[in-house]
């Protein structure tokens, strides 16, 4: 087979990034990208985790139909049931099961020995089987595991009936070249591993990522796990975007397609950046802001005269936007409409009323919207359609001699409006005081970053927040024109992941 697999694990593997927390309507609107992106296989949630998170699966798995959607599961008999509830509408459903397989994991968390470990995953991926035809299987910790034994596991699940055996570098341990050995020994090792698929899962602790993904892909796996911006646990997942275009822009050395469609991984990788609060660092390889732009002057001098001479990639391919100067004042809702859609934002009608009227707003403060000014309004309007409390009102007084005060004014989780106001050591800091004095849910702010979507002293200013709570990170991010109420902004969507992860935890 010629073509890889991609199976995009951010709405999972992503999501579990520490303060990544998405609600299920952002979620939804991710897969619904995704599903343009190209990708063939969606992991939409871990639903035995909690009721959100099966709620959210349910829901991609109804509206998604053009990507297969998947829904993980530990390898018990109750985690496997749930998964399918949550994914049974799906137009193709999978279920992914996954059981520790290293003696490290096996002796000091499951405490199990391997025989018994041998024997769930083959009664869970029977179990699995009995629901749907397409079954994933993954020996956790497979790059730290006896590679004989991980033979014996996959012989054990293929017979169970997996028709996909992914093989996890859960820790980021593994070189290249050994990940790639490990790969080659399993199709020289396991009985009938031509009837399936082999896919690999590694993260990024080493920062080896995407070349143990590349290599794997070389020694013969033919689906990847990746995530957009390389998201994920601890120091992320392969990003979705450099082994693709990597496989795009090689292809005389990889000689292998994918079915993405390479002009929409910048809009992806800015909706997830938008609406997990995490930014895309300016020399990230393909998304990164620098990514295409040539400082130095024989480097421009050279691109002038040939593009081909400094650039490897057309930016245009993966979507970067040559101009984006687009509405102004007299914009009128069909205009919105349509450069909504081009910008992959399909909203139902109450959304489309907010954000419109959003705009009007903005383009009378502001002479040009562009599109990061739309992406950064219509992340807000997402934000805020799943807050517990919204911020309806706030006012600050501050100047060199006074003592900076805040009013604020929050909708409760009941519809009932509450005020109050309190003093501070800086506008924010009164702000977020007052606020506190209503939600009443201790946390510190960890980081405070203000930035500006475009350039222009009239820009949308983005401020990007993280507090903690009881160990526990959450972002916030706010923008507007006012860089004082994008920062109230940003601590209510702080405050909300916050209010929404404590929930999920107590059902
Ligand atoms: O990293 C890992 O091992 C995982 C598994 C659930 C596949 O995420
Ligand atoms: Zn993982």
């Amino acid at each position: 087979m010629n073509r890889v697999i991609i199976f995009d694990t951010t709405l999972r593997d992503g999501e579990q990034a520490a303060g990544a927390g998405l609600s299920i309507r952002e979620k939804l609107e991710i897969a619904k990208q995704l599903e343009r992106l190209g990708i063939d296989v969606i992991e939409a949630g871990f639903p035995i985790s909690s009721p959100g998170d099966f709620e959210a699966v349910q829901l991609i798995a109804k509206e998604i139909k053009g990507s297969t959607v998947c829904a993980l599961a530990h390898a018990n008999a109750e985690a496997i049931d749930r998964a399918w509830e949550a994914i049974k509408k799906a137009k193709r459903p999978r279920i992914h099961v996954f059981l520790s397989a290293s003696d490290i994991h096996l002796l000091y968390q499951l405490k199990k020995t391997r025989e018994e470990i041998l024997q769930i995953s083959r009664d869970m991926v029977a179990r699995a089987k009995k629901y749907t035809d397409d079954v994933e299987f993954s020996p956790m910790d497979a790059s730290r595991t006896e590679p004989a034994y991980i033979h014996q596991i996959l012989e054990a699940v293929i017979k169970a009936g997996a028709t996909t055996l992914n093989i996890p570098d859960t820790v980021g341990y593994a070189i290249p070249q050994e990940l790639g050995d490990l790969i080659e020994g399993i199709f020289n090792n396991v009985p009938n591993i031509d009837k399936v698929v082999v896919s690999v899962h590694c993260h990024n602790d080493l920062g080896l990522a995407v070349a143990n993904s590349l290599e794997a892909i070389r020694r013969g796996a033919r689906q990847v796990e990746c995530t957009i911006n390389g998201i994920g646990e601890r120091a992320g997942n392969a990003s979705l975007e450099e082994i693709v275009m990597t496989l795009k822009t090689r292809n005389d050395f990889y000689n292998l397609t994918t079915n993405i469609d390479t002009t929409q991984i910048y809009r992806t990788s800015r909706l997830v950046s938008e609406l997990t609060g995490f930014i895309v660092q300016p020399n990230k390889a393909i998304i990164g802001a620098n990514a295409f732009r040539h400082q130095s002057g024989i480097h421009q001098d050279g691109v002038i005269k040939k593009a081909l001479t400094y650039e490897i990639m057309d930016p245009r391919s993966v979507g970067i936007p040559s101009s984006s100067l687009v509405l102004g004042k007299l914009s009128g809702r069909h205009a919105f409409k349509e450069r909504l859609a081009e910008l992959g934002y399909i909203l139902d009608e109450e959304s489309f009323k907010h954000a419109f009227q959003a705009l009007k707003e903005l383009a009378d403060k502001k002479r040009e919207v562009t599109d990061r000014d739309i992406e950064s309004l219509i992340a807000e309007e997402l934000r805020t359609v799943s807050e517990v409390y919204h911020l309806d009102h706030v006012e600050v007084s501050c100047g060199n001699n006074n003592i900076p005060t805040a009013t604020v004014r929050l909708i409760g989780p009941d519809g009932r409006a509450m005020a109050d106001a309190d003093l501070g050591a800086g506008p924010v800091d009164a702000i977020y005081k007052a606020i506190n004095r209503i939600v009443k849910v201790p946390n510190k702010l960890t980081e405070f970053t203000v930035k500006s979507v475009t350039e222009g002293i009239d820009a949308i200013g983005e401020v990007l927040i993280r507090i903690e709570s009881n160990g526990i990170g959450y972002t916030g991010r706010g923008a507007d024109t006012d860089i004082i109420v994008a920062s109230a902004k940003a601590y209510m969507n702080a405050l909300n992941r916050l209010l929404a992860a404590k929930k999920a935890r107590k059902e």
